[in-house]
């Protein structure tokens, strides 16, 4: 009864709340002040736990941007989606494919536009661009519910730096490997010519074809910056490539505006600000450069801070403040890999791209709403991602869709108070479109466990993958390891599982997986090789035709 009463509630006795909601990017567990990190300086992003409920066990649907996201919009596990990977792609890797999030699904942000709000994105996107043709914008945000868009349709890419390239670090040899398949071939064709098998005119033409793909498939991994690095405003492309240097600034500046323009026309918002900080290539303004103790990683943490400040500091000084529901969150946990330049998330295991460790997918949460939740709450219960859907609709005050499965919960009575218990039973942990885990929180006790039935498939000796975990190559435990989540939040420790405690906690939870998988229906994947293929011509080039000239500067900031 109160979870209908509530949003009927909130609609007739306060005005519609606005809402703002920050997404960090690669932002590990332990690299937040308010999450025991003493070294750091992130007073804003801490300022929002103060005044608010941090959730010290809140966790993303999936270690990577792409399949984390789409959860976080749709309040469903990607797998219902489509918006896992079958291969080895798990994120929307470049603009010009046409996989990305279906305009079927329902985000919050179409749910909040029931309710007649204005909404915003700003920042990076990473779910698709087009579908079907050149221009159909069809996974566009302002086909998913968004009425203004400024960022980044793709992601930040180390290459976009002009230092490493995210190919070469995946497989350092590669330009090497494939100018070897394509010599070895070529000297078996003039073999052939040799022998007599094949004539001129057919050797010049085999070579010919054969080089075309080889050259194409090296340009396109060689100029992911031309490519891939861009800004939209709404449908036009305004800048190529990103300059990354000030655009915290640039995103700040746009999400301010936003607000104003929302505020000058008294209509409820709901903004989400999608920083491209923390994921490589990292940059910041000059300002920021050298000020932190942690290299270039911690100049962008204080630059990240420094524009979540400044986005509340605007619903302060409209005194948008405790009608505002804030809420700060990160895609997925820090990228160990990358050693310096990636995240820290404390003492849990493992991270970006690892599957189902805590590390890749257990987060910071934090949600102020003044006029509605209280200050400085601590809580441990496990709580998703997905969750925020509820809220979302919640405060809004508008039902969730019937017609399919959400896995968000509504959480407001964990984080009122009301209720001690985390409203998920069980939560379910993929790499790509493969279940490896599980967890349960029984209804009474205090302990959460997890079963884990595969792991990443680490460099001997190391608690890393190379660059990142393929889920293709995890490895399926003979005995499914248990763990308890509670007293041992790094996984460190397995119960026994000849064990009384193993049997019925995994007896449960493999009975709980059995029933998550019959209610997956068959759904189409958006990473199926035809979606995922390069479609050059649909390359975005703001300045004539691809690949001449694709450079612009958005005249709103001249260089
Ligand atoms: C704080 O965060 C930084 C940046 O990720 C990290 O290098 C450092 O180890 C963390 N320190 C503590 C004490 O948690």
């Amino acid at each position: 009864m109160a979870r209908y009463l509530f949003p009927f509630l909130i609609a007739c006795v306060f005005a519609k709340p606005n809402i703002v909601l920050f997404i960090a990017d690669d932002l590990g567990y332990g690299d937040l002040g308010c999450y025991g990190n003493s070294s750091v300086r992130t007073p804003n992003i801490d300022s929002i736990a103060r005044d608010g409920v941090k959730m010290t066990q809140h966790l993303t649907a999936a270690s990577t941007c792409t399949p984390s996201r789409s959860a976080l919009l749709t309040g469903r596990y990607p797998i219902r989606t489509g918006m896992v990977a079958t291969g080895l792609m798990r994120v929307n890797t470049w603009p010009y494919s046409s996989c990305g999030l279906p305009s079927s699904e329902v985000t919050f942000a179409e749910q909040a536009k029931l309710a007649s709000y204005t909404n915003g994105y700003i920042g990076k996107w990473h779910l698709g661009l087009h579908k079907e043709s050149l221009g159909d914008f069809m996974h566009h945000p302002l086909n998913q519910g968004f009425d203004y868009f400024y960022g980044t349709i793709g992601t930040n890419l180390d290459d976009f730096g002009h230092e490493t390239k995210v190919i070469t670090s995946l497989r350092p040899y590669w330009y090497w490997e494939l100018f070897s398949i394509w010599a070895v071939t070529s000297v078996a064709l003039w073999c052939l010519f040799r022998a007599n098998y094949i004539g001129a005119i057919t050797f010049i033409t085999l070579i010919f074809i054969w080089s075309v793909p080889v050259t194409f498939v090296y340009l396109l991994f060689d100029n992911f910056t031309l490519m891939s690095s861009f800004l939209h405003r709404n449908y036009d492309l305004v800048e190529q490539p990103i300059r990354l240097a000030g655009l915290s600034q640039r995103l700040v500046q746009e999400g301010k505006e936003f607000i104003q323009n929302a505020t000058n026309q008294r209509q409820p918002f709901l903004l989400v600000m999608s920083w491209v900080h923390m994921h490589v290539f990292i940059r910041t303004a000059e300002q920021f450069e050298g000020k932190s103790k942690f290299g270039r990683y911690g100049d962008a943490l204080e630059e990240l801070d420094w524009s979540v400040g400044e986005i509340l500091k605007s619903l302060k000084d409209l005194e948008l403040e405790d009608n505002t529901l804030v809420y700060f969150t990160s895609d997925n946990g820090g990228h160990l890999e990358i050693g310096t330049d990636g995240g820290y998330n404390g003492r849990l295991k493992g991270g970006k791209t690892h599957g189902a460790p805590d590390g890749g997918i257990r987060v910071p949460g934090i949600i102020k709403w003044p006029d509605v939740l209280p200050r400085g709450k601590v809580t441990d219960e496990p709580t998703s991602l997905m969750d925020i859907y509820n809220l979302v609709s919640s405060a809004v005050g508008v039902n969730l869709p019937s017609d399919r499965k959400i896995d968000g919960r509504d959480i407001i009575p964990l984080l009122k108070g009301d209720q001690d218990v985390s409203p998920h039973e069980f939560m379910f942990h993929y790499c790509g479109n493969r279940l490896e885990a599980a967890r349960y929180r029984p209804r009474d006790g205090l302990k959460t466990w997890k079963l884990v039935t595969h792991e990443p498939n680490l460099v001997p000796g190391t608690n890393l993958c190379k660059f990142v975990c393929s889920c293709n190559y995890d490895v399926a435990l003979a005995t499914p390891k248990l763990y308890d989540m509670t007293s041992d939040p790094g996984e460190t420790t397995p119960i026994d599982n000849d064990s009384k405690t193993y049997k019925e906690i995994s007896q449960i939870i493999l009975k709980a997986i059995e029933n998550h998988k019959i209610s997956i229906g068959n759904v189409e994947t958006q990473f199926s090789w035809r979606k995922l293929a390069p479609k050059l011509t649909w390359q975005p080039c703001c300045n004539g035709t691809f690949p001449f000239n694709c450079q612009c500067t958005d005249p709103k900031y001249p260089l």
